[in-house]
């Protein structure tokens, strides 16, 4: 069965749309006139993207792409292992990549890097949650909703075993 605890809530859904709001318009105006491709990672950002890509007011495309490098495990093996690609060309665009947890970098790293080789024009991140104690790879997140501390973080699209996706909520697995 399913031994992990649920901790307290860390962070509100009312504050997470409050976010999005202050995110998606800066986002509006850094990019005004411009066409951007924002690339959701599955499964983790749908949430965090549905919310942010509403305050966006530009002319935009979405797609999504799904990688892997932690199976079950609470921590990342390093590797990145693309599970489903772009559809999308984006060569000579402005993407962003919308993700839900910057931890070790490693992730975003990679993606940073395929999409530059891909042909980007400009490549920005925007993650709704941060942990900078878990950074094995130094990494610039261009939009970031909130820090966390390192803890492992479940809700709002986070999971643990594909589980607690659902909750409307951040909060945290009890050790
Ligand atoms: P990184 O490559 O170590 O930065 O990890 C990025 C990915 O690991 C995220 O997209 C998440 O899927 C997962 N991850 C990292 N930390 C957590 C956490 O605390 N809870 C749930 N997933 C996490
Ligand atoms: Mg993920």
């Amino acid at each position: 069965m399913h031994e992990n605890t649920i901790g307290t809530i860390m962070i509100t859904q009312e504050e997470i749309l409050q976010k999005a709001k202050e995110i998606g318009l800066r986002i509006t105006q850094e990019f005004e006139g411009e066409e951007i491709v924002m690339v959701g990672i599955l499964r983790g950002a749908v949430l965090w993207m549905a919310d942010l890509m509403k305050n966006i007011g530009l002319d935009m495309t979405i797609d999504f792409m799904a990688v892997s490098s932690y199976g079950g495990a609470k921590k990342s093996s390093g590797v990145v292992k693309i599970n489903k690609d772009l559809d999308t060309d984006i060569e000579g665009k402005s993407v962003i990549i919308v993700e839900d947890i910057v931890d070790s970098g490693v992730t975003l790293n990679y993606l940073r890097g395929y999409f530059v080789s891909r042909g980007a024009k400009v490549v920005k991140i925007c993650s709704l949650l941060d942990k900078p104690d878990g950074r094995r790879i130094d990494i610039d997140v261009d939009y970031i909703g909130f820090t966390v501390d390192d803890r492992f973080i479940v809700g709002y699209g986070l999971d643990y075993d594909q589980r607690y996706r659902n909750l409307p909520y951040i909060t945290y697995l009890e050790d």
